[in-house]
């Protein structure tokens, strides 16, 4: 990891944990983290809190998931790591219902074209998704692929929100905390469209949900972050129509949200 991507790192890091902060986090408490990749922004905000409780790390790819559990071990050594190798398909059942918080930093775009890739390659892809590195021929041919194909990316799409929804649904999360910034690395390949695809879902997923606070927006403020590129809720706030909420983003999956 070079200098550059070791600040970015970090700084996330810090967003992550003043976040967190601001909620009270429980650092006894029990974490769900989707999709890390070769990453450690969460888990470095985790450390910054002394976070010594229960962290599952849901990562579908087998090198990045090693990766992670690794330097997490390193970051947060009073914590329990809980490596779940898998998507967030039936996967509900791996973590217990009550969960402090579910987790996710610029993962939506990710999981449109994880979906998107033929199962044969998804693992040799990802395995080589790494930060401050160069972008792969066949991750720019699949999203352009996607990107021409609306009618299967609207499908992948409702896919990925379905099983997200469902998942969110199970761990009954007291936090649920998701970063969509623009991606310097989609930028700088001309992938700026799969980055808009992965906002406007989140955008559209926190209309659904309600406003952040004031606060939570001030410290992505302060911290040079967009707060429409960021979603951060507690459950007293907003979670109790949960269910509903989901019903209604489902619903309109296929028109509105995209
Ligand atoms: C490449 S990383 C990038 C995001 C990373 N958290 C960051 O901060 O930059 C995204 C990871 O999401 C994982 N992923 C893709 N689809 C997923 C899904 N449905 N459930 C959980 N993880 C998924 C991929 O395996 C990949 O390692």
């Amino acid at each position: 990891m070079n200098n550059e991507t070791n600040q970015w790192q970090q700084h996330i890091g810090t967003v992550w944990a003043s976040l967190l902060s601001n909620h009270s986090l429980n650092r006894l408490g029990t974490i769900v983290e989707i999709g890390p990749g070769f990453t450690d922004k969460i888990g470095r905000g985790l450390a910054k809190l002394q976070f010594r409780g229960n962290l599952y790390i849901l990562e579908p790819n087998e090198m990045a998931l090693e990766w992670v559990v690794q330097r997490y071990e390193t970051l947060l050594p009073h914590a329990t790591i809980v490596a779940v190798n898998s998507t967030t398909r039936n996967s509900c059942t791996v973590f217990p219902g009550g969960v402090e918080a579910i987790l996710m930093n610029h993962v939506l775009d990710d999981m449109i074209l994880y979906a998107g890739l033929l199962p044969a390659i998804q693992q040799s892809i990802f395995s080589q998704i790494r930060p401050g590195e160069s972008c792969l021929s066949q991750v720019k041919n699949t999203w352009q692929a996607l990107l021409e194909d609306t009618k299967y990316l609207s499908e992948i799409k409702d896919e990925v929100l379905t099983d997200l929804c469902n998942l969110i649904n199970h761990a009954d999360a007291r936090i649920l905390g998701m970063s969509q910034y623009k991606s310097w690395f989609l930028l700088q390949n001309e992938l700026e469209e799969a980055d808009l695809i992965g906002n406007r879902l989140l955008c559209d997923i926190a209309t659904h949900f309600g406003d952040m606070s004031v606060e939570d927006k001030n410290i992505l403020r302060s911290n040079g972050q967009d707060p429409q590129a960021w979603l951060f809720i507690e459950k007293e706030n907003v979670f109790e129509t949960l269910d509903n909420k989901f019903k209604v983003i489902l619903q309109t999956a296929g028109n509105k949200l995209y």
